[in-house]
C-alpha cells in the first residue's frame, strides 16, 4: 500500500541518481496541538488536525548516496555508524524500500542532528523531513513542497509538518490513500514568541508513539472526548495567533497537551512518558503562573518539557530557569522579510 501511494506521487519519475549525493536540512516541530491516534496505521492517517511550531534552529541535516557495492544501506548518525538491530535503522531501512531501483540498491546515509533522538523532541520528524528532502534531490524529482511533506508523512507522521517554518497545520484529510494529508504553513507570524527547552533526560522512550497511538483510541475511555476537544482547542488556538492572545494561546496548548498524557494513561497498558522531574517542574510553572508570570509548558512523548512564554519575560524564565535552551522560532523569518 505505501508503495502505491508513492508510486501515485512520483508518477513514473526514476530513480536514476542524478548527483553524486543528495543533501538537505529540515528543522523539527512541536506540536501545540497534538497528533495522538491514527485512522490508518501503514500510512500514518491522523484522526484529527494537529498545529505545530517549527523550530528553525534545531533539526537534521542529511546526505544520501547510492552505494551499489553494497549489500546493505548503511547509516551514520553524527559521525557514528548505526546498528543494525536498532530502531532508528531498521524504520529507515524499511522506508527506503519504496525508494530502490532493485533489490539490491542499497544507500549510504550520513545525518546530522542537534537534538537528541528518540527523546521526544521530535527527532523522526526532522529525520524523515531532512531524508525526503535529500532523495528529492538525489534523485531530482523536483516534488512540491506539499508532495514531500506526504511522502514524509509516510516515514513518520509528524514528519510532515517540518517542511515549512513557523506554525503548520496537519490536515488529516479524508482520502483513503492519504494523498490529501499533509501539512500547510499558517500565514500569521509571531515574533515575540519564544520556546524553551527543559531537558530532563535524553535516554529513548519506553514505549514508540507507534505503539502507544494504537493503545489509546481503543482503550482508552477519555479517547472518545479527544476529536471533539482537538476541534475546540484548534479553533482556540488560531483565534490566539491571530489575536496575539497570548493567555488564551499558552492555557490552549498546555490543556492540549495535558488531555493528551491523560489518554495515555487511561490506555491499557497504561503509557507514562513523564519522570518525577516533569511533575515537579510543571508544578514550578503552575507556581510561576500563579505569581504572574504568563509561562505555559507542552510536553510531547518524552520527559521534557517545552515552555512557552513571550520575549518580555525571556529574562525572568531564564532568572528562573537556568538550565533552559531557548529558541526563538521566527527570528530568521523576521530577518529575511526585511526590505533588501
Ligand atoms: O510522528 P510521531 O510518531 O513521532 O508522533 C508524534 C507524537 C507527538 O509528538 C506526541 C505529538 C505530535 O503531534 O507531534
Amino acid at each position: 500500500m505505501i508503495k502505491d501511494v508513492i508510486a501515485d506521487i512520483l508518477n513514473k519519475k526514476s530513480f536514476q541518481p542524478q548527483r553524486e549525493a543528495g543533501e538537505a536540512f529540515a528543522p523539527t516541530n512541536i506540536a501545540l496541538i497534538k497528533y495522538w491516534g491514527k485512522r490508518d496505521h501503514q500510512l500514518n492517517l491522523p484522526v484529527t488536525n494537529s498545529l505545530s511550531l517549527t523550530l528553525s534552529e534545531l533539526g537534521a541535516k542529511t546526505k544520501i548516496r547510492l552505494t551499489p557495492a553494497s549489500n546493505k544501506d548503511v547509516i551514520f548518525l553524527n559521525g557514528d555508524a548505526v546498528s543494525e538491530d536498532s530502531t532508528f535503522y531498521q524504520r529507515t531501512s524499511a522506508f527506503l524500500n519504496a525508494f530502490r531501483e532493485h533489490e539490491n540498491s542499497h544507500f549510504t546515509i550520513e545525518t546530522q542532528a542537534n537534538i537528541p533522538v528518540s527523546a521526544g523532541l521530535a527527532s523522526s520528524a526532522c529525520g524523515m523531513a531532512a531524508l525526503v528532502k535529500a532523495l528529492d534531490s538525489l534523485f531530482d524529482w523536483q516534488l512540491s513542497t506539499e508532495q514531500l511533506s506526504v511522502l514524509a508523512r509516510l516515514g513518520s507522521g509528524s514528519a510532515c509538518r517540518s517542511l515549512w517554518p513557523g506554525f503548520v497545520e496537519w490536515h488529516a484529510g479524508t482520502l483513503e490513500n492519504g494523498l490529501d494529508s499533509h501539512g500547510q504553513p499558517l500565514s500569521h507570524q509571531w515574533p515575540a514568541l519564544r520556546l524553551g527547552i527543559l531537558m530532563i533526560s535524553e535516554s529513548q522512550k519506553p514505549v514508540s508513539t507507534r505503539e502507544a497511538m494504537k493503545r489509546a483510541p481503543m482503550t482508552s475511555y477519555l479517547y472518545k472526548k479527544w476529536p471533539n476537544q482537538v476541534e475546540t482547542d484548534l479553533n482556540a488556538l488560531k483565534t490566539a495567533i491571530e489575536e496575539k492572545n497570548f493567555t488564551l494561546f499558552g492555557t490552549t496548548s498546555e490543556n492540549n497537551a495535558l488531555l493528551m498524557h491523560a489518554i495515555m494513561e487511561d490506555s491499557t497498558p497504561s503509557v507514562n512518558y513523564s519522570l518525577p522531574e516533569t511533575l515537579q517542574l510543571r508544578q514550578k510553572v503552575w507556581h510561576c503562573r500563579s505569581q504572574g508570570l504568563p509561562v505555559f509548558f507542552t510536553q510531547d512523548a518524552g520527559p521534557n518539557l517545552k515552555l512557552l512564554f513571550l520575549e518580555k519575560d525571556q529574562k525572568a524564565v531564564e532568572t528562573l530557569f537556568p538550565e533552559i535552551k531557548i529558541i526563538a522560532p521566527f527570528a530568521n523569518q523576521e530577518v529575511a522579510i526585511e526590505p533588501a
